[in-house]
């Protein structure tokens, strides 16, 4: 394993910034993508339920479409790449058997050795007190794949925005979600930053270390 030094992870960390100005000429090559999009995949949720679904948007039309419900925000348009981070409005069985299924196919072993993980996960977020504010645990998983996809990102090289300055019903009419049970939660656009962002060069601001670290 290849890892980064202490000095790298920092400068990459910095690197980083929430990207307003994107250079609508360079588009992420399709093998830099796939890599980005496997880290989406790969991404922790809890019991590995994987709540979610990742609407690519690169189609100019779509883009333009959006833009509007996105307090007309550049990004929308300039991006490489823009991402729908979507979460499933209500958990269900079929949904925790599913996983199930994909547990066997992709480990072997006895389906019926994984029953008892079934019926945890089950009485906890099908039918638990977790059941009622499922979207909402759901929409939290979201955000984990929001912020391994940024940190992805920033390891190759690509310049991210994550975007909630957008109006979701209406984003979920444009891209067709309505009734489909998944409600798009939290975006991102991904691509290269333009030379005139004058974002990029300005410091962060972050509370001292002292004000946000607890040791005990
Ligand atoms: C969940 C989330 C939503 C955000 N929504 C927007 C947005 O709609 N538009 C935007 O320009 N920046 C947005 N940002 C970027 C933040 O303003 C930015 O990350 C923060 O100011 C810290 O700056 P930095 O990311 O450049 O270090 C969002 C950030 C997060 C984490």
């Amino acid at each position: 394993m290849n890892f980064i030094n202490e000095s790298t992870l920092t400068e990459i960390q910095n690197y980083r910034y929430a990207t307003k100005l994107f250079d609508r000429t360079k588009t992420i090559p399709a093998k830099t993508w796939a890599a980005i999009e496997q880290s989406l995949i790969d991404s922790p949720s809890s019991y590995g339920l994987q709540p979610w679904k990742f609407v690519v948007i690169t189609d100019p039309a779509i883009k333009k479409a959006i833009r509007p419900q996105t307090w007309n925000q550049s990004q929308t348009e300039d991006a490489s790449h823009y991402l729908v981070i979507c979460a499933k409005e209500k958990m269900d069985s079929a949904h925790v058997a599913k996983f199930i299924d994909r547990m066997v196919e992709v480990r072997g072993g006895d389906r019926a050795a994984l029953a008892g993980y079934e019926k945890m996960m089950n009485g906890d977020v099908v039918t638990g007190p977790r059941s009622q504010v499922s979207f909402e645990w759901a929409a939290r998983q979201c955000y984990i794949a929001l912020g391994n996809f940024m940190t992805s990102c920033a390891l190759v090289g690509v310049d991210t925005c994550p975007i909630e300055g957008f109006v979701p019903g209406e984003y979920d009419k444009i891209l067709g979600l309505e009734g489909s049970g998944w409600r798009s939660v939290v975006c991102c656009a991904a691509g290269y930053r333009s030379a005139d962002d004058k974002y990029a060069g300005m410091k962060k601001v972050r509370f001292e270390k002292k004000d946000l670290i607890i040791n005990k």
